[in-house]
């Protein structure tokens, strides 16, 4: 079952982090960490996260169906110091498709927890019957994305030029990387 889901792990820093599917009870916990991202990175936020309404409004509501969500928990004081969704189309021609959207607490970053949060995804994903793993990222902005992406071979597999604005009017490539998960069943 999915929502059982439990992974205790280990940081860089040695702190101990639990990875467990996101509940209702969490409404709280995840408004405050949403709080703490900076502006200029919820601007390129393209869902309920960057809107505290709507997403009191998603966490109350979760739907695992159509948007899976994992949250690390830092177990010294049980807050939320990451989120990584599994996002499923409904159309029956899309269903095989997972996206993936994370967000690493600012102060939790360059410790490994964001491709750890991403393999336990990929796994998941996996079990669901998922096909392809898609993440759509932003080129200059998402680098560390990217590149942690690149790690786990997910490939740039289209590029739309100047697509996205940045605050201060800059354009960036949006791309879209893709990860074929059959191939992937050695390496768990
Ligand atoms: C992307 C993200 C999840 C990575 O999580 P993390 O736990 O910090 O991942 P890592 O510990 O592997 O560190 C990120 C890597 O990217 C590198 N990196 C950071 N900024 C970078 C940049 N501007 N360009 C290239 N690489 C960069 C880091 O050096 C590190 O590599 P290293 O291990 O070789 O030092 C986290 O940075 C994040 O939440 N970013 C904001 C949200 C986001 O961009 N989400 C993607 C949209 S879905």
């Amino acid at each position: 079952m999915l929502e059982d889901f439990r992974k205790h792990i280990r940081l860089k820093d040695n702190s101990a982090i639990l990875v467990r599917p996101l509940s209702s009870r969490d409404e709280k916990c995840l408004l405050s960490f949403f709080s703490q991202i900076p502006d200029h990175e919820k601007w390129f936020l393209r869902d309920e996260t960057a809107n505290p309404e709507a997403l009191s409004s998603w966490v109350t509501r979760l739907n695992y169906d159509k948007i899976f969500p994992l949250v690390a928990i830092n177990e010294s004081d049980n807050s939320i110091v990451a989120n990584i969704q599994l996002h499923r189309p409904e159309a029956e021609c899309l269903r095989h498709i997972g996206h993936i959207r994370i967000m690493v607490h600012p102060d939790y970053r360059r410790k490994s927890l964001g491709p750890l949060m991403m393999q336990n995804l990929v796994q998941i994903a996996m079990n669901l019957g998922v096909e392809k793993l898609a993440a759509e990222l932003v080129t200059e902005v998402q680098e560390a994305a990217i590149k942690a992406a690149t790690r786990l071979d997910f490939k740039e597999q289209a590029r739309l030029k100047g697509y996205v604005k940045g605050r201060d009017g800059e354009y960036h490539d949006l791309i879209i990387m893709v990860k074929t998960l059959q191939d992937d069943w050695d390496d768990f």
